[in-house]
């Protein structure tokens, strides 16, 4: 199938390589130029695993091309997603403006019907916009009318393990009021052999954003739960596992820690508050899950404040910058309240993250970036974890020891085991867990 792609992030990149994966031709669009001419070059603007093997091959099959040139990717494509950001405005509702523009292009350009697919998320009831301006007649004079079928077809992947969660889906979503746009999805998915959902569009925007919330909430409950078992002496992993074995419940997303980040949940729980207002309802539940992800940053720093009693001047070193593990995404990360909140009390900050450090230095300021765990940990007051990567767990304890000035572990994603780092002399922290 002849696919389009419009924007090359995270989304766009990973699901244009992977169709092209699957046997389609596809043509990837950013207006971006610098983006674009790093992919024709051979270099891929983001980390993700298995991605730059997976786009290489696809180039080299020449089932997989990049271009900044709107027109030709609208003309390519009999599919068109759409996979440009939906960022937050500052009232919380998502920014739609990227959306509209390469609506209202599509709609000036295209001269057959397209299947022209929501992939970025987005509230609900932005089909139905997207519908009007490809209408004809919607600012599109002079032009033949054609009609354009619309799909809401959001995408789930987790940064990190992005092309798995692409290629091997716990589900699909396609929402469509079209039967022909059904099929050609459809078609499109099959070799996956997944779980197809089919509903209209209004549902699958729907099933986006109630499910980036619910996970949010997931990981804000277990937060607060952790917070009542440092205060009583209980402890969070065990009250995790407990409730995790109840099939209702499940495992998942209930690891106490610093909160979430990224550009997706707090940006969609923010939208889904909007939205819902906008239609009447008060979502006050989700309220209290983005004040609890919030507090769970100023606790952590406090936490180490308490210890060091006088931030000013102290040597704080800090492992993993990233949101979580294995990407370089730096987007709203615990890492940068943390460390904010460190250094307005006078603390110099060392911080080691092995893929996020370059994004970190256009976020952060005034932190000293190391090549190492070790070099990190060296002359440093406290040690903090702040993202669960496998490289940290491998860290060396007694060559930690000898290497910091005070022997303080902070761990913020739970990763040790408190008795052994005590056992080792460590004054070690975590979340939930006295
Ligand atoms: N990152 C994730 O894990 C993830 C997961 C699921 C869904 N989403 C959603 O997918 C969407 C994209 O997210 P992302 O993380 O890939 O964002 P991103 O910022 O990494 O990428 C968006 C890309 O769109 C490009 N762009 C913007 N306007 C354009 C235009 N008019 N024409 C062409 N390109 C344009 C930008 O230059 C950028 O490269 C968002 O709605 C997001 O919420 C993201």
């Amino acid at each position: 199938m002849k696919i389009s792609v419009i924007g090359c992030g995270y989304v766009g990149l990973v699901a244009a390589t992977c169709f092209a994966e699957m046997g389609n031709d596809v043509v990837c669009q950013d207006i971006d130029g610098e983006k674009i001419r790093a992919l024709e070059g051979g270099k891929v603007p983001i980390f993700e695993p298995g991605l730059e093997e997976l786009i290489k091959k696809n180039v080299r099959a020449k089932r997989l091309s990049f271009t900044v040139d709107f027109e030709k990717v609208v003309l390519h494509g009999e599919v068109i997603f759409i996979a440009v950001g939906t960022p937050p405005r500052d009232d919380g509702g998502a920014d739609l403006s990227y959306i509209e523009n390469v609506a209202r292009g599509i709609a000036a350009i295209a001269k057959v019907p397209k299947i022209v697919v929501e992939k970025s998320t987005v509230p609900v009831l932005t089909g139905e916009r997207v519908e009007q301006v490809l209408k004809c007649g919607n600012g599109n004079a002079g032009k033949e009318c054609i009609q354009h079928m619309v799909v809401s077809n959001p995408e789930f992947l987790r940064e990190g393990s992005a092309v798995k969660d692409f290629l091997e889906p716990d589900r699909i979503v396609i929402g469509t009021n079209s039967e022909k746009a059904r099929a050609v999805m459809e078609k499109l998915y099959a070799p996956l052999k997944a779980k197809i959902v089919f509903t209209d569009i209004k549902s699958a925007e729907l099933i986006k954003h109630a499910s980036n919330s619910f996970l949010a909430a997931k990981i804000s409950f277990i937060n607060a739960v952790a917070n009542i078992c440092e205060k009583t002496g209980a402890n969070i992993q065990d009250v995790a596992y407990g409730m995790g074995l109840d099939k209702r419940i499940g495992a998942s997303f209930l690891n106490a820690g610093l909160g979430y980040g990224g550009a997706c949940f707090p940006k969609d729980v923010d939208a889904f508050i909007w939205i819902a207002e906008r239609n009447g309802y008060d979502f006050g539940i989700l309220k209290e899950v983005q004040k609890i992800n919030r507090l769970q940053r100023a606790l952590f720093a406090k936490k180490v404040e308490d210890i060091l009693w006088v931030l000013k001047d102290k040597t704080i070193g800090v492992l993993g910058l990233a949101f979580k593990p294995n990407t370089d995404d730096m987007r709203l990360a615990p890492s940068i309240d943390i460390i904010n909140a460190l250094q307005k009390e006078g603390a110099k900050i060392k911080a080691y993250d092995p893929e996020a450090m370059e994004r970190a230095k256009t976020v952060l300021r005034g932190v000293e970036y190391c090549n190492s765990m070790y070099d990190v940990a060296k002359d440093a007051d406290a040690l903090l974890f702040l993202t669960e990567l496998d490289e940290f767990r491998k860290i060396d304890f007694e060559k930690v020891k000898k290497l910091m000035r005070q022997q303080v572990i902070c761990d913020g994603r739970n990763m040790f085991n408190p008795a052994e780092l005590r056992s080792l002399g460590f004054n070690y922290v975590s979340i939930g867990r006295v």
